[in-house]
């Protein structure tokens, strides 16, 4: 099963991706993850993305395809993955439809996750993310049980440094302009599920397993 999520920042994808990732037993294929990984690396390829993530500007199509085709070929995404944050323009969701149909797989479900905009930008300026694992908090709405700490890995926990409201304000901004129109994309193939994103983690997830459908 192949399911991208589709969603202003902060609307809880990385959230919802943990969930759905672990009751239908498929990799959480998370874009962003993958290029904070390669910043704090240092590679070349986090030296280049760096520069656009830290104004909250896309990273080149050209570069984010690059790491997508090179994860969707290890092993564990043969029965299918989770794609958290990618597709972002339609230039990536035209060469993802390449690369699946490439080796015969499909897209099952484009689940957008619509949140209001005050409420995303409360959501993200008290975000807390796990330096160890990815996993993320929030200082009120889902607090670690120890202040600073990951509940499940004991890393410290850190705070983006996009999630400051200047650079929210240009996040969301882009996400309008490039990654939006990708909502009518997939609802003209069939394939668009539309979910609230509002109320609790549990609450939002009930919802999404209702569009996505049985677990295989
Ligand atoms: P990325 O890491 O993908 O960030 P994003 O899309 O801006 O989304 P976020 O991770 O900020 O939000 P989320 O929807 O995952 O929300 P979360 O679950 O954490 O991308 C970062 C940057 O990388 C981009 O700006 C770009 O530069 C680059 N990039 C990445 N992919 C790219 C691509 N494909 N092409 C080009 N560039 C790319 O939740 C947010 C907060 O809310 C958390 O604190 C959480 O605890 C809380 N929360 C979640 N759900 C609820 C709820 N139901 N109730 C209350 N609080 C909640
Ligand atoms: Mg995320
Ligand atoms: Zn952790």
């Amino acid at each position: 099963m192949n399911v991208i999520l589709l969603g202003a920042p902060g609307a809880g994808k990385g959230t919802q991706a943990e969930k759905i990732s672990a009751a239908y037993r498929i990799p959480h294929v998370s874009t962003g993850d993958m290029l904070r990984d390669a910043v704090a690396s240092g590679t070349p390829l986090g030296l280049e993305a760096k520069q656009f993530m830290d104004r909250g500007d896309l990273v080149p199509d050209a570069l984010v395809v690059g790491i997508v085709k090179d994860r969707l070929s290890h092993a564990d995404c043969d029965n299918g993955c989770l794609l958290d944050g990618f597709p972002r323009t339609v230039a990536q969701a035209d060469a993802l439809d390449g690369a699946l149909s490439g080796v015969g797989k499909t897209i099952d479900a484009a689940v957008s996750i619509d949140v209001s905009e005050d409420e995303l930008m409360s959501r993200l300026t008290g975000r807390r993310t796990c330096s160890g694992c990815d996993r993320v908090y929030h200082v009120v709405f889902n607090p670690p049980k120890a202040e600073g700490v990951c509940d499940v890995c004991s890393s410290p926990l850190y705070q983006r440094e996009d999630d400051s409201e200047k650079t929210v304000s240009n996040r969301l901004r882009v996400y309008h302009e490039q990654t939006a129109p990708l909502v009518d994309y997939y609802e003209s193939r069939g394939l668009l599920k539309n979910v609230d994103g509002n109320g609790s983690p549990d609450e939002v997830f009930q919802r999404v397993s209702a569009v996505v459908g049985a677990r295989q």
